[in-house]
């Protein structure tokens, strides 16, 4: 019997990443702690008066390879779908008063690379699949998340 032909057999699964930048300001601190624990637990990121952070997001992607175009999908869609559903929201925002889908949590990194997951995930086309998120608040500190 003849092999199968080769375009009959599975393409293989890769995941691809766009990286994106955004800024914006934040504090971390609970209203139900003294400003002394505050600043204990969240350093400087509890000063009462605002900072920012200049942020770089990885979005990782995972789908089959098409053969006629060799993409998983065309990376200029996914910048633009991160663009109008998280970038659009949190650049040059405050992340504690302006951003709806942070509304009632710490902005803290943790949250907000899971608040993007879930803003993110429900919008990608057909066959892909949000894969990885890593979301950098600094040079030296990054949270990441791969959903569930
Ligand atoms: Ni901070």
């Amino acid at each position: 019997m003849a092999p199968p032909a080769p375009h009959s057999l599975p393409m293989p699964q890769v995941r691809v990443t766009r990286r994106l930048h955004f800024s914006a300001a934040h504090r971390l601190a609970r209203e139900d702690w003294s400003d002394d624990r505050n600043r204990q637990v969240f350093g400087d990121c509890a000063h009462p008066n605002w900072h920012g952070h200049n942020y770089e997001l990885e979005v990782t992607v995972v789908g089959e390879v098409d053969r006629e175009t060799g993409y998983v999908i065309d990376l200029k869609t996914l910048k633009q779908l991160v663009e109008e559903h998280v970038i659009k929201d949190v650049d040059h925002r405050n992340l504690n008063l302006d951003v709806p889908w942070m509304e009632g949590l710490l902005p803290s990194t943790e949250n907000l690379v899971v608040g993007i997951w879930e803003r993110l995930s429900p919008h990608l086309p057909t066959g892909v699949e949000l894969d990885n998120l890593v979301l950098w608040e600094t040079p030296r500190h990054k949270a990441e998340y791969r959903g569930g």
